[in-house]
């Protein structure tokens, strides 16, 4: 079962890695033009983590096709991506060709990476979409922990799990669970670039994890817990049905007027 869903869950990787990379959340031609993917929610999460980046040695877990990896690269940052996409790697690799940037990329799953990379990294760095696609949560967190140096420390950055549950905001519908209960099997056409993108291989399993699932994961997993920020802003339309951002430029989403969590950061540390 596990393996059929990871097997499931890398096709549809696949596919999509093949038609991303041109479109309004992977802009290839500004990334190669020196523009960063970091938003103001990744620098905050690194400069809590390890101020900055420069010098030190980062995992970039479920890195995709390379755009943070390059951009945190460029900061300074020896990067090595992991994804378990062999075509998401493929593109990350030829990306930062084209950007002048040296990435060590590994095919793995994250959550049985491979053991000659443990103690080696000063950041373990995961953004946007990683944990959704993870049946076990402690085995994650555990790689991180292992992954890291002692001293080390994990810098992620998800989407929130009460916006995760959110299918329709107007009328308001809610289609996935807040927390853990198993995997759900879905099926969706394109992806979150373009729903009417050529992706053959649609269906996938994926996992709801709530916010004290994820703190107690990583507090099982032997990490300290330094920092926990929920963002009731975005600096991107992650779901791509909110329409302007506010006058600030932020992007939200409000319920009875009130803005909900869409974001949220965890720094935690690798004991010495
Ligand atoms: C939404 S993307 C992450 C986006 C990334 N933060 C970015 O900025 O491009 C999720 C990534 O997780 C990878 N992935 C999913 N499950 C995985 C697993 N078990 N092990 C390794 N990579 C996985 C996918 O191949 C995909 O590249």
């Amino acid at each position: 079962m596990v393996q059929d869903a990871l097997l499931l869950n890398r096709l549809n990787w696949d596919d999509r890695a093949r038609v991303h990379g041109q479109d309004r959340v992977y802009d290839s031609e500004s990334l190669v033009a020196g523009a960063s993917s970091l938003t103001e929610v990744e620098e905050e999460a690194i400069q809590q983590a390890v101020g900055s980046v420069a010098g030190l040695q980062v995992i970039h877990l479920q890195c995709h096709i390379g755009f943070d990896s390059i951009s945190l690269a460029r900061a300074g940052a020896l990067v090595t991506g992991l994804d378990f996409s062999p075509v998401a790697l493929a593109k990350a690799a030829g990306l930062a060709q084209r950007c002048g940037v040296d990435l060590a990329l590994v095919e793995a799953d994250a959550c049985h990476p491979p053991t000659h990379l443990f103690g080696c990294f000063d950041l373990a760095y995961a953004t946007i979409g990683v944990l959704c696609w993870i049946g076990d949560l402690d085995a994650w967190m555990r790689a991180a922990h292992d992954l890291m140096r002692p001293g080390g420390s994990l810098a992620l950055v998800e989407i929130h799990p009460f916006v995760g549950m959110i299918d329709s905001l107007v009328p308001l519908r809610l289609d996935f669970p807040y927390s853990f209960d198993g995997p759900h099997f879905l099926d969706t056409p394109g992806s979150y670039t373009d729903p009417r993108a050529p992706v053959q291989s649609t269906a996938t399993v994926q996992y709801a994890h709530s916010l004290g699932e994820v703190v107690t994961a990583s507090i099982r997993a032997g990490l300290t817990v330094r920092w926990l920020r929920e963002h009731t802003a975005a600096p991107r339309d992650y779901r791509g049905d909110l329409g302007a951002p506010e006058s600030d430029g932020r992007y939200r989403v409000r319920l009875g007027g009130e803005p909900v969590p869409m974001l949220y950061t965890l720094v935690a540390d690798r004991p010495v």
